[in-house]
């Protein structure tokens, strides 16, 4: 029976490849194992193959053209600190986010379905240490955001992790060892994204990675937006009555999983989507630019963004393109049903060219390529924003909301993100005019941690036991 049914799910995958061109993936079957053979049709199974063949014409036989935008201007933004005429605005949107959330009408999420290369982790980047003292992972920083706001506003509120199928079990089982990090594992929902081939750039072709394995990867953080649907999460949020996605990245200790007064500027002007921002240090900061477009918010990657209004100024001499994407997003829950209506998620795919090792496919023999050789796709989440007709930004600050880790070593690396976390600590301490240790220059010269179980907001600390002073050189859990 289960021979029966390899052969014919065997001989489904093999028309479905025929049609598209594809059935060299299908090429070593015959020498497989039985086991083998199941991996191999379960990844063929998974990919959407009519798609596939649309972009293999469209992004990897030809290089889609680069579609710069006809007019291009900064777009407006609420600052990290309201001036005198906002200061209403920005009490009335802190109740109103308050109000949701109290409401149980938020969810958080959180993309961790990327692959991480950059850390040279060998797990899911969730699961990579990042505070200064006890080393907590940074999946246990998001969950101990997600408690302390849980009993801050007195309700329940859903996590939905968006995982790969390459670490949707360990991630998993990392909750699970790790008792949920002491949330309510009813309330998180885990859920893979979509996988696309990587493409053989002169042919076209799927490529290989061993002769049971297709070379997948992710299909980009813009797959979120579809796998939501295709996973029922979108349907189960509804259930629990959810109406806004507070969407943030794994690799950020110190992100807001969900902000009351963000949340609440992004429900008072109706926006179906809405991003924070931080200015950016210089003109050339690899992060996505926050722009008005064609009279649409829209990012503008900082490989894209002419040089010449990456420079410009304005009459304050500050960067006149200087909102920086740092990837938060709040997202109504209706916004991402309808991007998904008619079954076809309507967001551009971006083109990569990568080294992708694989075999060849005549002899099987590995090849590990020198150059690039492969045609890798994305989804960019952010390109939705375009497709609102408004849309809120909302700056944050770096010290208080982004220390993300991106890289072993230098800019965004666990050093950088650890500083910065500490630094927060310290200057949430001296609101409480607890005497931190400075050097000449201001620098901290201590270690500090504060778990965010306890505080994520600075008012947070006129309930908790403080010392007076904290000495040089020492390194202290608060
Ligand atoms: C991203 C943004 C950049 C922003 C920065 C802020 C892009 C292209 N760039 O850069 O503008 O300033 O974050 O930190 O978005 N992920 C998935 N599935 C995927 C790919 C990624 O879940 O298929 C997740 C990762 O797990 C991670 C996040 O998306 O949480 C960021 O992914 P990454 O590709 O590393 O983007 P960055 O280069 O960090």
């Amino acid at each position: 029976m289960a021979e029966l049914d390899r052969q014919s799910r065997y001989e489904a995958a093999l028309r479905q490849l025929e049609a598209v061109e594809q059935a060299h993936v299908l090429r070593f079957y015959e020498e497989l194992s039985e086991a083998s053979r199941d991996r191999l049709l379960d990844q063929i199974e998974s990919v959407d193959w009519p798609e596939v063949a649309r972009l293999v014409e469209s992004h990897v036989r030809q290089k889609p053209e680069p579609h710069l935008p006809e007019t291009i201007e900064p777009a407006p933004w609420y600052p990290y600190e309201p001036g005198a005429e906002q200061a209403q605005t920005y009490h009335a949107a802190r109740a109103r986010g308050e109000a949701l959330l109290r409401d149980g009408k938020v969810a958080a999420f959180t993309v961790a379905g990327g692959q991480g290369t950059r850390l040279g982790w060998d797990g899911p980047k969730g699961t990579f240490p990042a505070t200064p003292v006890r080393g907590l992972p940074l999946f246990g920083c998001l969950a101990e955001y997600l408690q302390r706001a849980e009993e801050k506003f007195g309700a329940p509120i859903p996590w939905y992790v968006m995982t790969s199928p390459a670490n949707d079990r360990v991630t998993r089982d990392f909750f699970r060892e790790h008792e949920h990090f002491g949330l309510d594992p009813e309330q998180i929902m885990f859920f893979p994204q979509g996988m696309l081939p990587a493409f053989d750039m002169a042919t076209g072709r799927a490529l290989l990675e061993a002769k049971d394995r297709l070379a997948l990867s992710p299909n980009g953080h813009g797959g979120s937006l579809k796998a939501l649907h295709a996973s029922g999460a979108l349907e189960d949020m509804r259930r629990r009555g959810i109406e806004q996605i507070s969407y943030t990245q794994v690799d950020n200790p110190l992100v807001r999983m969900v902000d009351p007064l963000f949340l609440g500027l992004h429900n008072l002007e109706a926006a179906p989507m809405s991003s924070k921002m931080l200015p950016k240090a210089h003109p050339y900061e690899k992060v996505g630019n926050l722009c008005r477009a064609d009279g649409r918010v829209t990012v503008i990657e900082y490989s894209d963004l002419p040089a010449e209004l990456a420079e410009q100024r304005d009459e304050d001499g500050e960067l006149r393109f200087r909102a920086g994407s740092i990837a938060i997003h709040a997202i109504e829950r209706s916004f991402v049903e309808e991007l998904n209506r008619g079954g076809e998620l309507a967001l551009p795919f971006h083109r990569a060219e990568k080294k992708v090792p694989h075999i060849d496919l005549e002899t099987g023999e590995a090849i590990k390529p020198e150059q690039p050789n492969a045609v890798k796709l994305e989804m960019f989440v952010f390109d939705a924003l375009p497709l609102c007709e408004n849309s809120v930004i909302y700056e944050t600050d770096r010290i208080d909301e982004f220390a993300p880790i991106k890289n072993a070593e230098g800019d965004d690396s666990p050093a950088t993100s650890k500083r910065i976390q500490a630094e927060r600590a310290a200057r949430w301490l001296e609101r409480h005019h607890v005497t931190v240790p400075r050097d000449r220059d201001g620098e901290l010269e201590a270690t500090l941690e504060l778990p965010q179980r306890k505080a994520i907001e600075p008012e947070d600390l006129a309930a908790l036991e403080l010392p007076t002073r904290i000495e040089a050189g020492e390194t202290r859990l608060l």
